[in-house]
């Protein structure tokens, strides 16, 4: 394998390493993150909070850097410390990780503060075996937090990093197959000097510039030694292999108002999809639900499902309502009183059955 390390001189010309302009551009056009440490600072010593780094390159996995934003201020904020966040009432992060979706991962993110806390007495290892041991911490994880928490030299691939090493080698072939080969490239690249700003460089360039469509090649820190410019690929790299078509699951969400206004809720149980989160009694998600309301009342259907689409189904709920007084005792769930219950608490899927049902329930 060919390896650019420092400059190298071929003939008349003398090939910089590509790491350094990618690196001369960051200190320039590095994006401003709460958690993120700028290349100045770092440069003159000063590395971020390890804890910071992990909650969001955790975040990060599930959505934008915008919509992040929120989330990690509010989770530094409630717990300052993994320390603090191992010593949490799991309900409340589950709570508070509502509307990120994939509630695995904050059942893993609790799992994963618990360990650091009784394994390292609440400071996490700086090595990417250690990381990696740690309940819920892959391979993508355990580098993000070795490279920029602790300037490891370790190679973050996400899917900004495959997009531009498919385009910087012009590799056509489609991932999810080409994914070794494209962390290789990666590795390969990746310096022995501010590993931590250059992890982050790469992906700033993929968010910024080298994007899915329309990639600025004109203005692109790598448009000289970027093999799919020279020869028009970029806009198509990488390639994917067709996926398969995902498929719609089917369901019925009961909501129940107390005369009193309370709401009738079911913690779902730990292990499945939505696995310890509050939602709306309901059936099994299938192709062909069966109706088991949770007590006996008049319901009433709504004329619109609610819709969400998970990472592998889109599911379609059914909503039937109904107004209990307050004698009506439930076969499953409980009443939260309206002081109790908070619609933000809910994850996604839930929320929007309750956003069509609510309009239908009286909410005096
Ligand atoms: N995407 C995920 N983690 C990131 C990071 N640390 N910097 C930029 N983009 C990212």
């Amino acid at each position: 394998m060919r390896q650019v390390r420092a400059h190298k001189t071929t003939g008349k010309k003398t090939l910089r390493d590509p790491s350094r302009d990618l690196l001369d551009w960051y200190d320039v056009h590095a994006r401003d993150m709460p958690w993120r440490v700028p290349p100045a600072a770092r440069t003159a010593g000063v590395l971020p909070d390890p804890y910071a780094v992990w909650m969001s390159e955790v975040m990060l996995q599930q959505t934008t850097v915008a919509a992040v934003r929120g989330y990690h201020r509010k989770f530094l904020s409630l717990w300052p410390t993994v320390k603090d966040l191992a010593a949490a009432d799991d309900a409340d992060v589950m709570a508070a990780w509502a509307g990120l979706g994939y509630y695995a991962r904050a059942r893993n993110l609790l799992k994963c503060a618990r360990a650091v806390v009784a394994d390292y007495d609440g400071v996490f290892p700086d090595t990417f075996d250690a990381l990696l041991d740690l309940p819920g911490i892959g391979p993508y994880t355990a580098a993000a937090v070795a490279a920029i928490a602790f300037d490891r030299p370790e190679t973050v691939v996400d899917g900004n990093v495959e997009r531009v090493m498919a385009r910087l080698h012009d590799i056509h072939a489609p991932l999810p197959g080409a994914k070794a080969k494209l962390t290789a490239l990666a590795k390969d690249l990746t310096p022995q000097s501010r590993p931590g700003d250059y992890a982050q460089a790469v992906m700033d360039l993929g968010a910024t510039i080298c994007t899915p469509r329309n990639p600025a090649c004109g203005i692109c820190p790598w448009r000289s030694p970027c093999k799919a410019r020279a020869v028009g690929t970029a806009p198509e790299l990488p390639r994917k292999t067709p996926k398969k078509k995902t498929p719609t699951r089917f369901g019925i969400a009961y909501v129940v108002r107390r005369s009193d206004g309370a709401w009738l809720l079911e913690t779902r149980p730990e292990s499945g999809l939505l696995g310890g989160m509050l939602g709306w009694p309901g059936s099994e998600w299938g192709e062909n639900p069966q109706h088991d309301p949770p007590l006996q009342a008049d319901w009433s259907e709504l004329a619109t499902e609610a819709r969400h689409t998970f990472t592998h189904f889109h599911l379609r709920l059914k909503i039937m309502t109904a107004t209990v007084n307050h004698r009506v005792a439930p076969a499953r769930g409980v009443f939260l009183s309206a002081t109790d219950f908070s619609p933000s608490a809910l994850p996604t899927a839930m929320r929007k059955v309750f956003d069509l049902a609510a309009a239908t329930l009286s909410l005096d």
